[in-house]
């Protein structure tokens, strides 16, 4: 059996984020941040001449997947993203994710099987956008202030791009709260300023590129949306196709309404024959509002009033793309 499905792997013992995060110069030239990723999983050949698709991770915690049967892959379980997904399999949303196939258990861990959206593209491009002017839940920002919990492993990140960042008291303590990092994290990316922010990219010959963290304004966001389709304006405009009808659904969801989207990415997945889609993933940190409460999903966010800011990610998005048809 071959190899064909990859990771992008740096640190293992600091789960979340490792991944977003590559060596130092990395960032001062561009080219070299261009890496070829790390073959993650087996996934079994059915013919030796077929060509086998790569299935890539870009983003998230290393380890959270393995392959499953053909065309499904598992994502470590987590309670709260399995009752997301059970609600969303009865939302008009159902035609946006990846479609769920329960829990199941392997060597003893529990998964949830979900379609590999891969599948049916053949040496395929991926793009990750993490969603929202807010990526932690308003839960973590309480519980950090109730009960700090110093993390020298996000300061120490925090410095290596910018060594003014830190208070003064952060510096004394060579450490920063979870919250604190990840706000930070909004500054420097687009995520405050546009609603969304670039992950990673998968490049159809197989290199990976996560070293987006300070891609902050709509030129550079551009600019990486661009060498991402290589200017093609057919893949382009049926990206734009599609998150349009994205749109429609969002805004006739129920699931939408009712839940605290926070962490969840559009991936955008094309290839050389002219197949382009984007699909909703990631309800890890999906939250479902108590009775009756629902968001607008572009109202500013105030502490307590749980907006995420969404819709204002997606207009900003939509509106950028455009701009590229329009050169
Ligand atoms: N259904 C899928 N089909 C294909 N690729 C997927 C699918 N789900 C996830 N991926 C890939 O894995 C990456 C990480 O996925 P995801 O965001 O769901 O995990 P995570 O960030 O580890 O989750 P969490 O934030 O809950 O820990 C995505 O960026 C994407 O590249
Ligand atoms: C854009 O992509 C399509 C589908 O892969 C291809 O047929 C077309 O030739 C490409 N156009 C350009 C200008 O590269
Ligand atoms: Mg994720």
């Amino acid at each position: 059996p071959s190899k064909s499905s990859y990771e992008l792997s740096t640190d293992k013992q600091d789960s979340y984020m490792s991944t977003l995060y590559f060596d130092r110069e990395l960032n001062q030239n561009s080219k070299k941040a261009w890496h070829t990723i790390k073959t993650m999983v087996n996934l079994p050949v059915i013919s030796p001449f077929k060509k086998r698709y790569s299935w890539v991770q870009l983003a998230g915690h290393t380890g959270s997947f393995k392959a499953a049967d053909s065309g499904k892959i598992l994502k470590r379980f987590s309670e709260n993203e399995k009752e997301c997904f059970e609600r969303l399999m009865k939302d008009p949303l159902r035609s946006c994710v990846p479609c769920f196939h329960g829990v199941v258990e392997r060597d003893g861990e529990t998964y949830i099987q979900l379609d590999d959206l891969l599948t049916d593209f053949e040496g395929p491009c991926v793009m990750d956008c993490k969603m929202g002017i807010r990526t932690y839940l308003e839960e973590e920002l309480t519980k950090a202030r109730e009960k700090p919990k110093l993390r020298k492993d996000m300061y120490k990140k925090m410095i290596e791009v910018d060594p003014l960042a830190p208070t003064a008291e952060e510096n004394a303590q060579h450490a920063v709260t979870k919250p604190r990092y990840m706000q930070w994290r909004e500054t420097i990316s687009s995520s405050a300023n546009l609603g969304f922010r670039i992950e990673g990219i998968k490049k159809a010959d197989g290199t990976c590129n996560t070293n987006f963290k300070t891609t902050k304004t709509q030129e550079q966001v551009l600019q990486v949306f661009v060498e991402f389709i290589e200017g093609n304006t057919t893949i382009l405009k049926k990206y734009l196709k599609r998150l349009q009808e994205i749109h429609i659904i969002l805004e006739s969801s129920d699931f939408f309404k009712r839940h605290e989207v926070v962490g969840s990415s559009l991936l955008f997945v094309h290839d050389g024959s002219g197949n382009a889609n984007v699909w909703l993933i990631d309800f890890g940190k999906t939250t479902l509002l108590p009775d009756g409460q629902m968001l607008d999903h572009r109202i500013p966010w105030q502490e307590g009033n749980r907006e995420d800011g969404y819709l204002l990610g997606l207009d900003n998005l939509i509106r950028i793309l455009e701009s590229i048809t329009e050169r």
